[in-house]
């Protein structure tokens, strides 16, 4: 028996993790065993390495120790958390994951595609999600959005351009990949961003009986 890998993607205040828990709470009552984990982080350990990568420090952070430290806590969660779930049979929902790396350290810091894909396999093998929720919204409301959430991360504190790569490599993928990704229009009351998903969800359900 083999799970389901899926991740939710796109920038802060998104509504990734409002709607992480909306989404688990359709599963679970369809009977299925959900997961609801995220990165970096979803270990104590990984966590640990969360805190390093989102604390504004004196020290600016090198971009490949960024996204070193990123495959880090990912190669700890996928060994701890998210291949055990798998194998156990369990529907993962995962709050970001791999194609945040390719938005974040690739459209943002600007680091090669090549070296993030080579890093992918190094640590993933083949395992890729399964399916990819990708919250896209114009860049100043997730702004406005996350900035009303208080104290702003080290990401956070990235300037609009920083932001619009990152939207743009995500909406990229989602156009290379249509068979994995859909897109959800996340600058919608959220109201309307949960009947977007209430129209994914037999899809999603589908998918996970599959
Ligand atoms: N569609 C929406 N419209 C307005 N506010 C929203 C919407 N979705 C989420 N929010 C609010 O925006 C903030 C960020 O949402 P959150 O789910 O934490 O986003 P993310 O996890 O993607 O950063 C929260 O305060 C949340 O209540
Ligand atoms: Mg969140």
């Amino acid at each position: 028996m083999t799970g389901l890998f899926i991740t939710l993607e796109g920038p802060e205040g998104a509504g990734k993790s409002t709607n992480r828990e909306y989404l688990a709470e359709h599963l679970r009552r369809a009977g299925l065993d959900v997961l609801l984990t995220r990165e970096p982080g979803g270990t104590p350990l990984a966590e640990r390495i969360r805190e390093l990568l989102l604390a504004p420090s004196a020290e600016a952070m090198a971009a490949d120790t960024e996204l070193l430290l990123v495959f880090a806590a990912r190669a700890q969660h996928l060994a701890e958390v998210i291949r055990p779930a798998l194998a156990r049979g369990t529907i993962v929902l995962c709050d970001r994951f791999t194609d945040a790396t390719y938005a974040y350290q690739g459209g943002g810091r600007g680091l090669s595609v090549e070296r993030i894909a080579s890093l992918e396999q190094f640590v993933q093998g083949s395992l890729r999600p399964d399916l990819t929720l990708v919250f896209d919204l114009p860049v100043e409301v997730g702004l406005s959005r996350a900035a009303a959430r208080g104290r702003l991360d080290r990401f956070e504190q990235e300037g609009q351009a920083f932001f619009e790569a990152v939207r743009q490599a995500y909406l990229a993928r989602a156009k290379a990949e249509p068979k994995r990704y859909r897109l959800v229009d996340a600058g919608q009351s959220l109201a309307q961003v949960q009947q977007s998903l209430d129209g994914l969800l037999p899809e999603i359900l589908e998918r996970c009986r599959g």
